[in-house]
């Protein structure tokens, strides 16, 4: 008897009874069932729900929380490695979870440990309490005696009950960005990625949402978002297999990306965040415009952002001190509160008056500007505007003293030609070298230890990753190089944000090639396009709408005809329309008449007084452009619900 009861007590402290981790916001709950020696499971995501055995009662999802290839997973795994001993399966369990608290939230880390391998995962969930979105990721440890080869790394898992479930993505290109598709999930695999390898929002956007209840509703209806925190290549896969579950597995692309994780070392990968709301498309929207106000924008999203003039359409490449002079005084004569000077003001040996040199010889070009940058500091000071400069510093033009200094900074394969870009001689440097991040951080720290008045940067990228090969990285590991550019990318955003945390640092890649949660958390807005032609920017913006605020969104009045389109419309409509995110010029102010002129420092005297609404309020879209009725309604509204 006594024995007996031993070996009972033995086997209690074994096995721990099953736990339940509530994963919560303020109005939904993530529930994940935990038990020793045991997969994760994930059993319900939606609204929040207290008591988890009605949850079982009545409903639950059981799939393992990160499924790894090789063990009765018969679906795409969130995580497939090469163990070092050659063994291509994985099995994890539970080992154990913590609570960490943070100013707005809480993460939940839940440990769990390969059964055979030293080789652990950790799931990681924050949740914040100020808004209903729950970021998940995953953090991978090597403890083998030698490098595992990761060949997918997924950041998170969701699986969602199949029903009408349909998924809202966005797509386009240069000049098109963020058109809306509506499909609804069938058998079969469905599927996005971007390959460009650092503008990952013209095409394919790392960002989806699923509606449970059928077509998606603006207003109703169960729905879930997922946007992923990354600027490099990704991939979002739904894979409808069997009859009841949806698998959604979304992370960095693993094609051409396998990386080998050294002993000790650990890979943690970029968040998932995922949104839930009964109110619609609308309610995951508000619910990330108060993610990324509250937790994830440079000064909490909450300092007002300029109206302001940029160069481009006005001069292109034709900049010069006068021009830039009349500009200025053309913008504060309607009102704006800040003046950028695009491309084309830099150069030595060669100048910046085409687009196919000069990029990384951050010099004044004298002959355009011969009293220099100081010169147009003190003219903007005189009219009581703020200054702006524009910079591309990850990139180079074959054609310029940089590159003839060092060639082998940027991104390209042993023994093949460069593929250029713009110009025929853009070229990418390549930011997993330290050398280079230490010049590109140098670029804005020279600018603004110069000149400390300048207010605000546009950073441009204007050139994919088009050469795959790392003259940095060492054979073996070229296929770190996305993901080491992007650690390399990050590095340096952190150093300038850490030197310069109140400049303004506008995102643009050929317009909206980086509109994603990965690079935003290090800028204050972002170019929402090239193509500034009002009517197609409606489109546009309400594409983009569904998971950046209005706050972050340069959204410019623009020349009649339109440069990119030939359209002309209305000044009364391009100033709408520019007011609906952060408005701006993108004009030639000498081109406008008296009488545009009046209409334009109107535009900017309303814009100020709604200013804060716009930019700090909730958006509820009231009538879609897609649906066809000639018009588009949006409506913003303090959070108090009285403006
Ligand atoms: C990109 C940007 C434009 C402009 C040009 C300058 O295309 O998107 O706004 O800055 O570069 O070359």
């Amino acid at each position: 008897m006594r024995k007996q009861l031993t070996i009972l007590a033995l086997l209690a402290a074994a096995s721990l009874p099953a736990k339940d981790i509530f994963v919560n916001t303020p109005r939904t709950t993530l529930l994940l069932k935990a038990e020793d020696n045991k997969p994760l499971h994930i059993s319900y995501y939606g609204d929040k729900v207290t008591d988890a055995e009605e949850v079982y009662r009545a409903f639950s999802l059981w799939q393992e929380a990160y499924p790894a290839f090789g063990l009765g997973n018969d679906f795409i795994p969130a995580l497939s490695v090469r163990h070092a001993d050659g063994n291509m399966s994985t099995e994890l369990v539970y080992q154990s979870d913590k609570e960490t608290k943070e100013a707005n939230a809480t993460v939940y880390t839940i440990t769990m440990k390969d059964k055979a391998y030293d080789f652990y995962v950790d799931m990681c969930y924050r949740a914040y309490d100020n808004c209903d979105v729950i970021e998940a990721w995953s953090v991978i440890r090597n403890g083998e005696k030698k490098p595992v080869t990761l060949l997918k790394y997924a950041s998170a898992y969701l699986p969602v009950r199949q029903g009408d479930v349909w998924v809202s993505h966005e797509h386009g290109n240069w000049g098109a960005e963020a058109y809306i598709t509506e499909e609804p999930l069938k058998p079969g695999i469905f599927e996005m990625h971007d390959l460009t390898g650092n503008k990952n929002s013209y095409e394919n956007r790392p960002n989806m949402m699923l509606s449970l209840d059928g077509k998606p509703q603006e207003n109703s209806g169960r729905t879930i978002g997922a946007v992923l925190c990354w600027s490099g290549n990704f991939r979002f896969t739904v894979d409808t297999q069997d009859k009841k579950t949806h698998h959604l597995v979304a992370g960095i692309d693993d094609a051409n990306s396998q990386y080998s994780l050294a002993k000790g070392e650990t890979f943690t990968t970029p968040a998932l965040a995922l949104a839930y709301s009964d109110e619609g498309k609308g309610g995951v929207s508000r619910s990330y415009h108060r993610w990324a106000r509250l937790n994830n924008m440079v000064h909490n999203g909450n300092a007002l952002r300029k109206t302001l003039l940029n160069s481009w359409e006005g001069v292109y490449l034709n900049v010069t001190e006068e021009g830039m002079v009349k500009m200025m005084d053309g913008v504060k004569q309607v009102g704006g509160e800040l003046f950028v000077m695009d491309d084309g003001w830099f150069g030595d040996k060669y100048k910046r008056s085409i687009d196919n040199c000069a990029l990384g010889d951050w010099v004044v070009d004298k002959e355009k500007l011969p009293h220099g940058i100081e010169g147009l500091l003190a003219e903007a000071k005189k009219l009581g505007i703020k200054f702006g400069i524009w910079l591309e510093p990850e990139m180079s033009n074959t054609k310029s003293e940089l590159f003839e200094k060092h060639p082998d900074w940027v991104i390209k394969a042993p023994k093949r030609d460069l593929k250029c870009g713009r110009g025929g001689t853009q070229v990418v440097l390549d930011l997993g070298n330290p050398k280079v991040q230490d010049f590109v951080f140098s670029i804005v720290d020279d600018m603004m230890t110069k000149y400390p008045e300048i207010d605000y940067i546009k950073w441009d990228a204007n050139m994919n990753i088009s050469n795959h090969g790392s003259q940095y990285l060492t054979a073996n590991n070229q296929s770190h190089l996305y993901i080491e550019y992007h650690r390399g990318f990050e590095k340096v955003l952190q150093r300038i944000r850490a030197k310069y945390p109140d400049l303004t640092i506008q995102d643009c890649a050929s317009g909206g090639g980086r509109v994603n949660w990965g690079t935003l958390p290090y800028f204050d807005e972002f170019w929402t396009s090239d193509n500034t032609d009002a009517l197609q920017r409606v489109y546009m913006q309400w594409g983009t709408s569904y998971f950046f605020p209005a706050i972050a969104m340069a959204s410019h009045i623009s020349n009649a005809p339109n440069h990119q389109t030939a359209r002309t419309v209305p000044l009364k409509y391009r100033t709408d329309v520019a007011m609906s995110g952060r408005l701006g010029m993108e004009i030639q102010p000498k081109v406008l008449s008296d009488e545009d002129k009046e209409q334009c420092r109107k535009a900017i005297a309303d814009y100020k007084r709604i200013r804060p609404i716009v930019q700090f309020g909730n958006l509820y879209r009231l009538q879609s452009p897609y649906e066809k009725k000639g018009v588009a309604s949006l409506m913003y509204v303090t959070d108090m619900k009285d403006k």
